[in-house]
């Protein structure tokens, strides 16, 4: 069975009640549960980390190597301007979704670049949970 690590960064932990109006009502339970949900009529194993720690998320990529099959990683606010994260993922040699709740190209100009895009397979934002959904259903297409 494919296995499939679920990363999640700063402030993703308050999802909820963290600004609503731009990431939804739903909480980080509430999303794994429904991409856990998902991930077992694919037949795909998912296992979830949060970390509001940068170097607790590398090595938690780190630790996927050899072990997971593929990754989905919202960093948060790491995704502007962490080389560190983005080094974390080209060294792990793992194929990795960038997502993203919000649209964050109709944001402030700041969240418009990413550093990670480059090294993942594809980024997917906008959708609010369903980023999540979308992004397993197509990293399944690739590992
Ligand atoms: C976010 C977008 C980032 O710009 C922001 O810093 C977040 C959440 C999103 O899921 O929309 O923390 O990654």
């Amino acid at each position: 069975m494919k296995k499939i690590l679920v990363v999640n960064g700063p402030n993703l932990n308050l999802l909820g009640m963290r600004e609503p109006e731009i990431y939804g009502k739903e909480t980080l339970a509430d999303i794994e549960a429904k991409i856990a949900e998902t991930a077992c009529e694919l037949g795909v194993d998912v296992e979830f980390y949060q970390s509001n720690c940068e170097g607790e998320i590398i090595d938690r990529l780190h630790d996927a190597r050899g072990k997971a099959d593929g990754i989905i990683l919202n960093a948060g606010a790491y995704t502007h301007y962490s080389i560190a994260i983005r080094d974390a993922i080209s060294a792990i040699e793992l194929p990795c979704v960038e997502v993203h709740l919000s649209n964050v190209h109709a944001r402030e100009e700041f969240r418009h670049k990413s550093v990670l895009a480059g090294v993942c397979k594809g980024v997917i934002c906008g959708f609010g949970g369903e980023s999540y959904i979308l992004a397993l259903k197509g990293l399944l297409k690739i590992v």
